[in-house]
């Protein structure tokens, strides 16, 4: 068995509402913890797609951050730096979906050489992954940072694929994030969508995941 794996992180493996709870905390947001959970990861992909046509690169860390600044604003919540950094630090050490451990397990048991392939740092990917205790699974972290440009640009894909020696025929996108599988399908990889609620839409564009997985331990059997 063999076959390269190209896994996304934020919202694939990684769970971006993580969050939620230092959200609740907060006086001021208080119980719209989850719709602000939401925006945050919204304005901050919005914020990387911007760049990435702007050519006008910043590491995603200030995306983030950047998004929080101005969700702040929008929702006029008034959050101290001290609030803010406590937020970040948070991000920084966000939790695995529980189903990762045991996905990334039957994958690597499968053959399957996989790796980390995010919008995030390679030091941000590296220190999420040591914190999840799942480092172990993967070959290598490779970042969009080399590029200084971001997902979905063809060329962070084209990267990838020089990076780890593979071909597109080869190679599987695996990601929760609609926009990163047509991406990398228009990209010419295999993409699979973790379709990780019953209630997600994949953007109508005629263009069809390879795949199409309700967890991350389904995926070994549908990807052999
Ligand atoms: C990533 C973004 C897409 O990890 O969440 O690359």
């Amino acid at each position: 068995m063999s076959g390269t794996l190209a896994f996304d992180i934020y919202g694939t493996l990684i769970d971006t509402n993580g969050v939620l709870a230092a959200l609740g905390e907060l006086d001021a947001v208080g119980n719209r913890a989850v719709e602000f959970s939401r925006v945050w990861r919204e304005k901050q992909l919005e914020y990387t797609f911007r760049r990435g046509l702007m050519q006008n690169y910043a590491d995603f860390a200030v995306c983030t951050r950047q998004a929080l600044d101005y969700l702040c604003a929008v929702y006029r919540v008034e959050l101290t730096d001290a609030d803010k950094d406590r937020l970040l630090e948070v991000y920084r050490t966000l939790p695995a979906f529980d189903d990762a451990g045991e996905g990334l397990e039957l994958l690597s048991t499968a053959g399957f050489r996989i790796h980390a392939f995010s919008n995030g740092s390679a030091k941000a990917v590296e220190t999420l992954l040591q914190t999840a205790g799942i480092r172990e699974y993967f070959l290598d972290v490779v970042s969009v940072e080399d590029l200084r440009s971001f997902k979905p640009n063809p060329a962070v894909y084209a990267h990838f694929l020089r990076r780890v020696g593979a071909t597109g025929a080869d190679a599987w996108l695996i990601s929760g994030n609609p926009f990163d599988v047509i991406g990398a399908i228009s990209a010419g990889m295999k993409g699979a969508w973790v379709k990780r609620s019953p209630d997600a839409v994949f953007d109508p564009w005629g263009i069809e995941p390879t795949v199409t997985v309700r967890s991350l331990t389904e995926l070994a059997g549908r990807l052999a």
